[in-house]
């Protein structure tokens, strides 16, 4: 090794000190700071180094938990799930579901007497929440005064470029199932 190499700050050679004398004959500031100048490049670069494992051990632990959520959610919208009784909700209106997570919100309208539509209610430019109106035949967003059709969700107004995800809908035996999400891009 020549001698401009930083030598690593092993236990043995941290006890060189300039004047030779033992660490325990050092004063306190030497022996609270025990690693010299020429030592310091390389402790930086092994702080460096833990603080890279450290940070890539952090992103693919988040990867895993976003790849496992995404399965999850996947796996969510597969089987049918009851969210309303037909003869809960009247003509006109509408009701707030969770589906197909337990925090995706979405609505569900009686647009007619055997008319269902439901949507997610994340608008599809800042994800407020969207709220129906069901005589204009809209869903509006109140934040940047966005609207969509309510027939189809695509948008009608104001910034949103994409429509609503559509929630699948299955009608049977009295009661209204979700049974999957279409998200769409136009
Ligand atoms: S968030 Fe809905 S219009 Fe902007």
């Amino acid at each position: 090794m020549s001698q401009d190499t930083p030598t690593p700050p092993t236990a043995h050679l941290r006890v060189l000190t300039p004047d030779g004398r033992p660490p325990t004959q050092q004063p306190q500031w030497r022996q609270d700071f025990p690693i010299d100048t020429a030592q310091d490049n390389f402790v930086a670069r092994r702080e460096f180094t833990k603080f890279m494992v450290l940070i890539s051990a952090s992103f693919v632990a988040g990867q895993g938990w976003i790849a496992l959520k995404s399965l999850r959610g996947k796996h969510g919208e597969t089987g049918p799930r009851a969210i309303a009784r037909v003869d809960e909700l009247a003509v006109g209106q509408a009701a707030l579901f969770f589906f197909p997570g337990e925090h995706d919100s979405c609505l569900l309208v009686r647009a007619g007497e055997d008319e269902f539509l439901a949507y997610s209610n994340k608008c599809s430019h800042l994800s407020c929440p969207v709220t129906p109106d069901v005589p204009s035949g809209k869903l509006l967003c109140p934040c940047h005064h966005g609207s969509f059709d309510l027939a189809t969700g695509r948008p009608l107004a104001g910034p949103p470029r994409r429509p609503l995800a559509r929630i699948l809908l299955e009608v049977r035996d009295g009661s209204v199932y979700a049974t999957g999400v279409k998200e769409r891009t136009i």
